[in-house]
């Protein structure tokens, strides 16, 4: 059986400030989606949270970029912000870029990851959640999942996944896309990767089957709007088991809180913390970043789940590794690499001290 998998995410409001999701908009969220199942265009939905953003995992068979369900998931999210609304929550509608529907979710401002795909006799799904981050944020995961066998050993060991997989990179900025195959090509995919805030890792393929193994959000928010409205907080989906990374080499990767840009004011470099969903309120200078993690199996496109899959002690080395990075950091206080450089800021006020002072600099 072919089902499509679209985790279609916004952060409508915030509750409190920015850390976390009130539960009414969570329930506004189930009864919008809930007719829909009822009537057959999709065939299931979870409504989950990472932080302050909400998010819709969906399987239905209408394929990628379709309408109906892009649709859907926009008339929630203006559901969704009507509650926030009447809550005064903070920043309600925010990543609601746009007036009115118009084809496509696309590039109006909530993050879209999707995927087709036959249904494995088990297909195993996981569903990654970033906070307080950008899209950037899956380029080291992604790498160290399906190119790095110091992750994942069934690239060496493994006969159907010996072959490699090939990594669809995006430029998020001059809107080009390119394919590298791992493992021949990875010197040169890496310079790209290594460089997040310009280049993500959009999907990922397996090389000897073409299957699809996983898929992110790339959108760049500020860059469609033009202007700061928050960080993208981006999701990924990926399969598991079988020809693909083992749940454990997909989680394995966020046993080292890596640093990505976002944090306070989007404007900071700090540690992605992996948390259950109910630890995912980053409340310390609104953060540090978060990364939560829901698990599923695939029944006929129902999906059997969730399990919380960072609600493990294995994972409290890596979270405590990340407050003492967070404590590290925090100390450089304003100065880089803690603060991003210039141009990477979301919120400045160069240009008006620039400005005002400008008369005052002369040459040496
Ligand atoms: C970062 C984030 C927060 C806000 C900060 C100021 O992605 O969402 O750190 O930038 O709380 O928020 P405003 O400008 O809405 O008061
Ligand atoms: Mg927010
Ligand atoms: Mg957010």
């Amino acid at each position: 059986m072919r089902v499509t998998l679209s985790v279609i995410k916004a952060d409508v409001g915030g509750y409190v400030g920015h850390s976390s999701s009130h539960p009414e908009v969570l329930s506004k969220a189930e009864e919008c989606l809930k007719p829909s199942r009822d009537n057959g265009l999709l065939i299931d939905f979870c409504v989950t949270r990472c932080g302050d953003d909400l998010e819709l995992i969906m399987t239905h068979q209408q394929g990628e970029d379709d309408e109906r369900i892009h649709k859907l998931a926009w008339d929630t999210f203006v559901e969704c912000t009507a509650v926030a609304k009447r809550l005064k929550l903070h920043g309600a509608g925010q990543d609601l870029l746009a007036d009115a529907f118009s084809g496509t979710i696309k590039g109006m401002g909530p993050g879209v990851a999707e995927m087709q795909f036959e249904e494995r006799e088990a297909e195993t799904i996981i569903v990654l959640m970033a906070d307080k981050t950008s899209s950037g944020a899956w380029n080291l995961p992604l790498y160290k999942m399906f190119a790095d066998p110091f992750n994942t050993i069934g690239l060496v060991i493994a006969p159907n996944m010996h072959s490699g997989f090939s990594f669809e990179v995006h430029d998020v900025k001059e809107h080009k896309k390119i394919v590298f195959s791992a493992p021949e090509e990875i010197y040169d995919m890496l310079i790209f990767l290594g460089s997040p805030s310009r280049y993500a890792a959009k999907a990922v393929h397996h090389r000897e089957t073409n299957e699809i193994a996983a898929v992110s959000s790339t959108q760049r928010l500020s860059l469609i709007a033009g202007r700061y409205v928050g960080k993208d907080d981006p999701v990924c989906v990926v399969r598991s088991q079988g020809q693909f990374p083992a749940v454990g080499e997909i989680l394995e990767p966020f046993t080292m809180p890596q640093l990505v840009e976002g944090w306070m004011r989007g404007s900071h470099h700090g540690p992605l913390m992996p948390v259950a969903t109910h630890q995912s309120n980053p409340s310390r200078f609104d953060g540090p970043p978060r990364v939560t993690c829901l698990g599923f199996q695939l029944n006929e496109g129902k999906l059997v789940g969730p399990r919380d899959m960072f609600d493990d002690p294995a994972f409290d080395e890596a979270r405590r590794m990340a407050g003492e990075v967070a404590d590290y950091m925090r100390r450089h206080g304003p100065f880089e690499p803690h603060r991003l450089p210039l141009e990477g800021m979301e919120y400045t006020t160069m240009p008006g001290v620039m400005k005002r002072l400008e008369g005052r600099f002369i040459d040496f």
